[in-house]
């Protein structure tokens, strides 16, 4: 019988900025029934993995010391009875993508098999820890403000992980999409074939000049007033505006929050589809994953520390 090993994980010790964040030894399988077990070659890094021991959260002292990361690509290592995924049975030696997972910041972890899908052969393990979160995210903005053909969309924060990953999507579908950045992201927005505008005072002015037409969608992927204001300004239906970060101001205005906050469209089942739905797209080399920095798990408190500052330009990935 399968026994129980050692990884090493990356933990929250307490509630605050990323110095809290240290290695520790932790237990680790075997997999259970419909469980599965992967050697961890790459972690995806989100805002919502340092926001989960931020100091505005700091309460419930039981959730401590608290493991982190919810996407990882790997390959598996051993599999309970009946491990079946979304894409069919999963075999030992298989090249995968877990999510969503607990813990995807370790050297091993055991996930669901309902969560660990083929890896497509042309992303790296790094390219692969880090497609699916901000993947779904953007495949729900998309759909919840209806891209179609034709149309024009803005995207705030296009060349942030949810945003180049919005901008690719809305692309495929037939849109025109401008996509605000500061001035850095102007290349990345533009090689993903849309239009770059630098946000800031003026915004709205300068994405009519570029769309004298008019703007038929906005998603947002910044919650600050300023992408708020503009997408009210720009977009006259606001159920074609939809937001995943603005949480004071979405609620009540009409506009659509996902996921998090008052009134937020959890989308869970069209998330979970969307996972194969994006596998597709990348085999048909209609979408890409842009890494812009790798880390060691040992420097996970670095690697939080730069996608805190707000400014990162596509996926940041811890490799054990
Ligand atoms: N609700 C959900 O389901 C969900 C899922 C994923 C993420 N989120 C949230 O969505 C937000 C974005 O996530 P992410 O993974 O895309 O983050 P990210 O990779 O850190 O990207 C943020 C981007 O925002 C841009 N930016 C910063 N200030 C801006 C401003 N004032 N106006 C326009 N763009 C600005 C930055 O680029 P510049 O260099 O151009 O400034 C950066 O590329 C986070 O708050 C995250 O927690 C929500």
């Amino acid at each position: 019988m399968a026994s129980v090993g050692s990884a090493t994980a990356v933990v929250a010790t307490a509630f605050g900025g990323p110095e809290v964040l240290s290695l520790t030894e932790v237990e680790v399988g075997p997999p259970a029934q419909r469980q599965v077990l992967v050697e961890v070659r790459a972690a995806g890094v989100n805002p919502v993995d340092y926001k989960l021991y931020s100091a505005g959260r700091a309460g419930d002292t039981s959730k401590l010391p608290m493991r982190l990361g919810l996407e990882a690509a790997g390959v598996v290592k051993a599999v309970g009875e009946g491990a079946e995924g979304p894409a069919g049975p999963v075999g030992v030696g298989a090249e995968v993508i877990a999510y969503p997972v607990q813990g995807a910041y370790a050297t091993e972890i055991v996930a669901p098999a309902s969560s660990v899908l083929p890896k497509p052969a042309a992303l790296s393990f790094e390219q692969a820890g880090g497609l699916m979160l901000t993947g779904v995210t953007a495949f729900h903005a998309v759909t919840a403000v209806k891209v179609s053909k034709g149309d024009t969309v803005v995207v705030h924060g296009a060349a942030g992980g949810v945003g180049l990953m919005a901008v690719q999507l809305a692309i495929d579908l037939g849109a025109r999409v401008i996509g605000t950045a500061g001035e850095s992201g102007h290349t990345c927005v533009r090689q993903m074939g849309a239009e770059p505008v630098t946000y800031g005072e003026g915004l709205v002015e300068r994405i009519r000049a570029l769309a004298p037409g008019g703007i038929d969608a906005a998603i947002d992927t910044v919650g600050t007033d300023e992408a708020v204001d503009a997408s009210l300004a720009l977009v006259s239906d606001r159920a074609r505006i939809a937001s995943i970060a603005a949480f004071r101001r979405a609620p009540g205005l009409g506009i659509k929050l996902l996921v998090n906050g008052p009134g937020a469209d959890p989308g869970t089942e069209l998330r979970s589809a969307a996972r194969l739905e994006l596998l597709r797209l990348v085999d048909e080399d209609k979408l890409r994953v842009v890494v812009a920095a790798i880390y060691p798990l040992s420097e996970a408190a670095s690697a939080h520390a730069t996608l805190a500052a707000g400014h990162t330009h596509g996926k940041i990935i811890l490799v054990p």
